[in-house]
C-alpha cells in the first residue's frame, strides 16, 4: 500500500480542494482530491495532505456535519516512516469536537484554543498518526421544515458511520482502520466512550442504515475520554450523593466562549463549559425544595451502586450503605488521594488544604465533606434532567418534533412543564454502561479516562463507575483524576500520545 501511495502521488499533481462537501453518492474515498499543506505552530512545522469535508454516509441528513477531515503526514507520500509507522501501519486518531451535545464540525490542525500550543490534531500528525476528524450532528440543528436533525442518538450514529467509512476504505486509505483511537472531551468524551463501548451492537443498525452508512464493523481499538458527561440517567443521583449539603452553586455562564483562532469556528471548539479564571459566573443558593430533592436523589444512589456489582481489583465489593458511605466511597476517595500524592511528590505545597491528611509525606485520607466545600457545587438540583427541561441533556433527548424531554422517571414525575419521557431505547443507546459486558458487542481494548479532581460538571462517581465496569469486564483502563484540573480536556497531550504509542505497539 505504501509503495502504491508513493507511485500514485508521483503521478498526481496537487488538485485544489473542491469547495463544499465532496462525496455523498459513493462511500469510496477519492485519493486524488486533496491539498498539500504546511502549518507552523509555536515554531513547530508539519507538512500534511488534507482531504477535507468528505461526506461519510450515502444519505446525509445534515451535510454540514456528516463530513470528515482526513489528514495524512506528508512523509508517507515520500515513502518515509515516522517512529516505525508507515502509511499502511499508522494508527488512526479520531477526535470529535462535540461539546455540550451540540453539533461539532470536523477538527482541524492548529493551535490549542486554551494554550496556543499545537492541538491534538496537529500533534497526532507530527507523531505519525493519520487523523480522521469527523463532524457530528448535535441537539440544535434543524432542517428547512424546522425538524430537528441531530437529537439522540444521532451523534453516536454519526461517529459509528465515520468509523465504518474508514473500514470501508481501509485498503485505499493510509492508516490502519483496526487501530482507531477515539478522543473527546465532556459530551465529546461521553461519545468517545460510547463509541468504544458499543462496537457493532445491533441497536444502532436501523439508524446507520437510514443514513446510508457503510456496511462494515464499527468497533474501535482504543478510547481516550476526558471528563465524560455520561451515564446521564444516573447522573442526578450521583451528583447529589457527592454534593448534598452544599447548597450554593456557581458555574460559568453557558455559551460564553473566549475568542478563538479563525481556523476553529464555534462548533469545532469542543467542551462547552471550560472553566477559567474571570469567566462570568452564574451563582445562587438552592431553594428549600431543591435541597429536599437533593436528599431524595442522594438516597436513591446506593441502590444503583449496589445493583451494579462492581468490584475492586482485589475482589472487594464496591457498595454503599443507606447513608451513602462504604467501600465505593472509599474507592472514589482513593483516586483523589492518589492525585494529591502525585502532586505532593512533584513538589506542590498542599499544606493549606484542610481536607487532606498528610502524614510524613504521605497523603493518607481526605475528609469528603470538607473536600466538597472546597471543590464547590456547579449545578443546581437536579443537575441533568431539569424539571423545566432547560438543561442541555433535556435538549439532547428531544425528538424530530419535540425540543426537549425528560430521561429519568424522577425527572418526569417532577416536571414543572408537563414534559414527556424520552424513548427508553434511545436513552439506553446513549449510555455505555448499558453495553459494557453484554452480548453482541466488541469493546475497545484500551481506555484512558481522565476527570479532574475539581471538575464539578458531573460527579466523580461517574467516571469511576465507567472505568470500574470496564476493568471488571477485562478491559485495560488507565484512569486518573488529574490534580486541580477543572472541566476540560486535551491538557496533557504529551502523556496522551505516550499512552497511545504504548497501546498501539
Ligand atoms: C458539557 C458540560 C456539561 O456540564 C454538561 O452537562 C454537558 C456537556 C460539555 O462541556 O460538553
Amino acid at each position: 500500500l505504501a509503495i502504491g501511495l508513493v507511485l500514485l502521488s508521483m503521478l498526481l499533481v496537487t488538485l485544489p480542494i473542491v469547495s463544499g462537501a465532496t462525496g455523498g453518492d459513493s462511500l469510496d474515498f477519492t485519493p486524488n482530491k486533496y491539498a498539500d499543506k504546511t502549518l507552523t505552530v509555536n515554531g513547530q512545522t508539519i507538512n500534511y495532505r488534507a482531504f477535507e469535508n468528505i461526506v461519510y454516509v450515502k444519505n446525509p441528513v445534515d451535510a454540514k456535519y456528516q463530513v470528515m477531515n482526513i489528514y495524512v503526514p506528508q512523509e508517507y507520500y515520500e515513502g518515509k516512516s515516522i517512529d516505525n509507522y508507515t502509511a499502511e501501519t499508522a494508527p488512526v486518531f479520531l477526535p470529535n469536537m462535540v461539546g455540550g451535545y451540540m453539533p461539532g464540525l470536523p477538527g482541524v490542525p492548529g493551535p490549542d484554543r486554551e494554550t496556543g500550543s499545537p492541538n491534538a490534531v496537529f500533534l497526532a500528525l507530527s507523531k505519525g498518526y493519520v487523523v480522521a476528524a469527523p463532524g457530528v450532528r448535535g441537539r440544535t440543528t434543524q432542517d428547512e421544515n424546522g425538524q430537528y436533525t441531530g437529537k439522540a442518538p444521532a451523534a453516536i450514529v454519526d461517529l459509528k458511520a465515520a468509523v465504518r467509512y474508514l473500514r470501508h476504505n481501509d485498503e485505499i486509505m493510509p492508516g490502519d482502520a483496526e487501530k482507531i483511537i477515539s478522543n473527546g472531551t465532556s459530551a465529546g468524551g461521553a461519545l468517545s466512550s460510547l463509541l468504544g463501548a458499543t462496537g457493532n451492537h445491533k441497536d444502532y443498525e436501523p439508524y446507520l442504515k437510514a443514513i446510508g452508512a457503510a456496511d462494515e464493523r464499527d468497533d474501535i481499538f482504543a478510547v481516550s475520554a476526558y471528563c465524560p458527561i455520561t451515564n446521564l440517567e444516573n447522573a442526578d443521583m450521583a451528583y447529589e450523593w457527592q454534593f448534598n449539603g452544599i447548597n450554593q452553586y456557581s458555574k460559568m455562564v453557558a455559551g460564553i466562549r473566549p475568542p478563538r483562532e479563525l481556523s476553529a469556528p464555534p462548533e469545532n471548539q469542543g467542551a462547552m463549559s471550560l472553566e477559567r479564571p474571570n469567566s462570568p459566573q452564574m451563582k445562587g443558593t438552592m431553594s428549600a425544595g431543591q435541597i429536599r430533592y437533593s436528599g431524595e436523589l442522594k438516597a436513591m444512589f446506593p441502590a444503583y451502586i449496589n445493583g451494579l456489582g462492581l468490584k475492586q481489583s482485589d475482589g472487594t465489593a464496591l457498595t454503599l450503605d443507606e447513608q451513602g458511605n462504604g467501600s465505593f466511597k472509599e474507592y472514589v476517595k482513593s483516586f483523589v488521594i492518589a492525585s494529591a500524592q502525585k502532586a505532593l511528590k512533584s513538589g506542590k505545597d498542599l499544606s493549606a488544604l484542610n481536607w487532606l491528611t498528610i502524614i510524613d509525606g504521605t497523603v493518607t485520607d481526605i475528609d469528603f465533606d470538607k473536600y466538597m466545600a472546597y471543590a464547590t457545587r456547579a449545578k443546581q438540583t437536579p443537575a441533568f434532567d431539569g424539571w423545566d427541561l432547560s438543561n442541555p441533556e433535556n435538549d439532547e433527548f428531544g425528538t424530530v418534533a419535540v425540543t426537549a424531554q425528560h430521561f429519568t422517571q424522577f425527572g418526569k414525575e417532577h416536571s414543572t412543564v408537563g414534559g414527556s419521557l424520552a424513548d427508553a431505547g434511545v436513552v439506553k443507546m446513549m449510555n455505555p454502561m448499558n453495553y459494557i459486558g453484554s452480548e453482541g458487542i466488541a469493546t475497545a481494548k484500551h481506555w484512558r479516562i481522565r476527570h479532574g479532581n475539581v471538575d464539578r460538571d458531573t460527579s466523580l462517581a461517574i467516571p469511576v463507575i465507567l472505568a470500574t465496569k470496564l476493568i471488571n469486564n477485562g478491559v485495560e483502563v488507565d484512569f486518573a483524576m488529574p490534580w486541580e484540573q477543572p472541566h476540560g480536556g486535551d491538557y496533557d497531550l504529551d502523556e496522551l500520545f505516550d499512552w497511545i504509542g504504548r497501546v498501539c505497539d
